[in-house]
């Protein structure tokens, strides 16, 4: 999205921001036919200038075929084919190194399932003029999640609030994946260190944004379970994630005391 005349943005303690030039919204999907045409027709009617990176592990259901489809006559829909299944961290970080290598000034990460509304985008973006990185939120005033059994609800915030409390870390939604990053912020980030296994990586990426200094905002969303198809978590994802967010934390204080280490290294 472009911002207009250009001018620069103030943000947070007097940092000027510059325009926000072309998003790239990345999808990442498995096994979403069901989803997919409705997903980027809503992105491309809510936000008509932001290209579309449907990045598809070779999903057995034919989404990426689908995905192929939409860009006959779309040239702001593009798709990255995938080998196979490797979790959605992965198929995020080979969609920012897509966008990275090409001229987009922002990047945004969205579900297929509709549970990221494309109709909320515009706030996302608008967000971020004076900001490093949005965070759509469940979780601040005016945040909600539509759907959701309370069980899931009570994981997901549960989950925030261990990682808020063991990273230290002064935000809301921590593993929510509904973001908008300037492509200066992820090129700052060092991907290449990024923790990409399940839910760990939306954390991952958070916190490192938070220790460099960077100015992340939360911006509250209606996040909406999706109707179709299947959720790809699992037991095994979130025991990892707890578990790995549990030894970030233990690896902080450690490094505080030692003076060494576990701090992602700034940018
Ligand atoms: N390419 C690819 N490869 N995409 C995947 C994979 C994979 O291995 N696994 C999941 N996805 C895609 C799905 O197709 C969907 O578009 C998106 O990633 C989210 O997957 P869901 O299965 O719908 O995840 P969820 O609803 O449980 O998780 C959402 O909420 C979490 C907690 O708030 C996501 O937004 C997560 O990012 C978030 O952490
Ligand atoms: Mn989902």
């Amino acid at each position: 999205m472009n911002d207009g005349d250009g001018t620069l943005v103030a943000g947070a303690q007097g940092r000027k921001f510059g325009p926000l030039g072309t998003a790239l919204v990345i999808i990442p999907t498995y096994n979403e036919a069901e989803n997919i045409k409705s997903i980027v027709g809503r992105v491309r009617e809510a936000v008509p200038e932001a290209h579309v990176l449907v990045a598809d592990d070779n999903s057995p259901d034919g989404t990426g075929k689908l995905a192929d489809e939409l860009t006959v006559d779309d040239d702001h829909v593009h798709v990255l084919h995938r080998k196979g299944k490797e979790g959605l961290g992965a198929a995020y970080l080979a969609g920012f190194r897509w966008g990275l290598e090409r001229d987009y000034g922002v990047l945004v990460e969205m579900d297929a399932d509709g549970s990221h509304q494309p109709e909320e985008l515009p706030r996302l973006l608008t967000a971020l003029k004076s900001a490093d990185l949005v965070l759509g939120s469940r979780w601040v005033p005016g945040g909600r999640v539509v759907n959701w059994p309370k069980s899931r609800e009570v994981i997901s915030r549960g989950g925030s609030l261990y990682s808020r409390l063991a990273l230290d870390l002064p935000l809301r939604d921590i593993t929510g994946g509904y973001r908008a990053f300037r492509r200066e912020t992820l090129e700052g980030l060092g991907l290449d260190q990024v923790a990409s296994q399940g839910y760990c990586f939306q954390v991952d990426l958070a916190r490192r944004a938070v220790k460099a200094g960077y100015h992340v905002v939360e911006v509250p969303i209606t996040f909406v379970e999706r109707e179709l198809g299947d959720s790809k978590m699992s037991r095994d994802i979130l025991v990892e994630a707890l578990w790995r967010v549990t030894a970030w934390g233990v690896g902080e204080r450690v490094g505080k005391v030692t003076g060494r280490g576990g701090k992602p290294s700034k940018p």
